[in-house]
């Protein structure tokens, strides 16, 4: 499709939900999935994978929810090529406005022979067939040839024309392995186009990781030599090194239209305030050098810069930091800002929420200006975070007491409201963040291995506030938990609490299912029961 003068459409397929959550330590709630689906479709992406429907009753649940959601983007979720997986994707997508089933198989000898023991006339057989039933059930189906840049070439043009001919409209080349080079790359594409007869009838997608560095690059490639789609994830987050930035990828092809004369649908001012929700939901920061999100993206800071920008911007920015949403201004708010001032810079930040809300987070906010002379972006973005993850059910804070000192053993007093009740316990640890971590496992009878724990500054000062993220660990499964406080030690426990509540919620969850199954009352629901009264 041409337009914007006469430029191609590169359409956007975001799977920060799918392949992003996939990544270590980036497990995100129900609560936390929604509200990224929510700047997906200020973003105005195209697609949302949604996620891989079959892979737990969770999965399947978020599918749905964000299905019903969405209202411009398409909703997909992943399945295998297998008739059980693709009626659960189905399942997840059906009542989208527009649904996709993106199914795939593996394509290349090793994972034909190792992973899936099946010869390529077999491969091929399912991949058609499976294509089939998906468009029984949704007149939008994305093939994927998993390890596809590790593929024959003959076999690669075989499997694509035999699933257009059976009804893919998108047909996904994946660099699953990271392993392509950018010429390579854009050019298994220009020999795809060339060598496929009915290649017309379908979209060539790409999705590419990051283990060489290369994802973007590859998918430049790939769009120079004729991809329509790229599948990306905010920030790069995704299985190992990543997957392709979107806020890379779409702001190349923006500033650089001349080279590739493309566009996309991207409201590009929405990028910076996606990348924050995603920060703050997963946890993962970005390294401070990060292309266009990164702290330092759009700092100049040596003298000569600084002397050009002021002449002319132009010298040394190739994009401006409106484009992609970064506050222009720094303000800084105080006690006496009034509510309009604190609404205006909260929209600005790209927060949008409603009067109850806003009524909550001034709240706050007049409390945080008490303690602390200037309120700036970042405390209130950590305001609005923790505002709006606080809707995780279970145990709340009451009051704590810690005793620490280098001459004695650190002591801390922790007590929870637990289902309308205070539960006070008593420990020790080797430090008073230690003890009180120790005293909340006493009190919900969790035991749960600390994964990771990190303490930083929001803003500098000696009155700065304090955000804690904690990974806590149950199994094959990490949670994740953020506290923000002008007290470390607050800070810390309200971040343990939530990854402990977030790990409660979803042990609930999975029992009350299991359960479910079995017809008995579960487990974790007797342990509750019995911690709560
Ligand atoms: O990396 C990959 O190959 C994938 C596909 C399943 C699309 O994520
Ligand atoms: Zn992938």
């Amino acid at each position: 499709m041409r337009d914007k003068n006469n430029m191609r459409r590169i359409y956007v397929f975001d799977t920060t939900l799918r392949d992003g959550e996939q990544s270590p330590g980036c497990t995100m709630n129900l609560n936390d999935k929604l509200l990224v689906a929510e700047h997906l479709e200020a973003l105005r992406v195209d697609v949302i994978e949604a996620g891989f429907a079959i892979a737990s009753k969770g999965d399947l649940a978020s599918v749905k929810a964000i299905a019903e959601v969405v209202k411009n983007a398409t909703v997909a979720s992943l399945c295998r090529a297998l008739p059980g997986d693709i009626d659960c994707a189905w399942e997840g997508v059906k009542r989208a406005a527009r649904p996709r089933i993106h199914t795939f198989i593996a394509t290349s000898p090793i994972h034909m022979e190792f992973k899936l023991k099946m010869r390529p006339d077999e491969v091929y057989q399912q991949a058609v067939e499976m294509v089939k039933y998906a468009r029984n059930l949704c007149g939008d189906v994305e093939f994927s040839l998993e390890d596809c840049s590790r593929s024959e070439r003959a076999f690669i043009y075989r499997v694509i024309e035999g699933v257009i001919a059976a009804g893919a409209s998108t047909v996904n080349i994946p660099d699953t392995v990271g392993y392509a080079v950018p010429e390579e790359f854009g050019q298994l594409i220009a020999d795809i186009r060339a060598h496929v007869p009915n290649i017309a009838q379908a979209r060539i997608a790409v999705h590419c990781h990051n283990d060489l560095g290369l994802a973007v690059a590859n998918s430049l490639a790939a769009i120079k030599a004729g991809a329509e789609q790229v599948e990306c994830t905010v920030n790069g987050i995704g299985e190992r090194a990543g997957n392709t930035a979107l806020e890379e990828v779409v702001m190349a092809i923006q500033t650089r239209k001349d080279y590739y004369q493309a566009y996309t649908n991207i409201d590009t001012s929405r990028i910076y305030p996606a990348s924050r929700c995603v920060v703050n939901v997963t946890g993962s920061r970005v390294q401070a050098n990060k292309s266009i999100v990164g702290e330092n993206a759009f700092a100049h800071e040596a003298g000569i810069h600084q002397h050009g920008m002021l002449a002319n911007p132009l010298t040394y920015e190739i994009m401006t930091p409106e484009s992609i949403g970064l506050p222009a201004n720094k303000m800084v708010l105080g006690k006496h800002s009034g509510k309009h001032a604190f609404e205006s810079r909260l929209a600005e930040l790209g927060f949008n929420f409603d009067e109850q809300r806003i009524k909550e987070l001034f709240g706050k906010f007049k409390d945080l200006a008490d303690r602390k002379k200037c309120v700036g972006d970042a405390d209130i973005e950590a305001l609005a975070y923790d505002v709006q993850t606080m809707v995780v059910a279970g145990a709340r804070l009451d009051r704590f007491n810690t005793t620490a000192s280098n001459a004695i053993t650190p002591v801390s007093t922790v007590r929870l409201i637990v289902d309308g009740k205070k539960v006070e316990q008593v420990a020790i640890g080797d430090g008073p963040i230690s003890a009180s971590f120790a005293a909340i496992n006493q009190i919900l009878e969790v035991d749960v291995a600390l994964d990771s724990f990190e303490l930083s500054a929001v803003t500098g000062g000696r009155d700065a506030q304090c955000e804690a993220t904690v990974r806590v660990r149950n199994g094959e499964r990490n949670y994740h938990g953020r506290g923000v406080s002008t007290d470390v030690i607050e800070a810390s426990i309200l971040a343990y609490i939530q990854a402990v509540n977030i790990l409660m919620n979803e042990q609930e969850r999975r029992s009350a299912a299991l359960a479910e199954e079995c017809g008995i009352q579960s487990d974790a629901r007797l342990n509750n029961e019995k911690t709560r009264t």
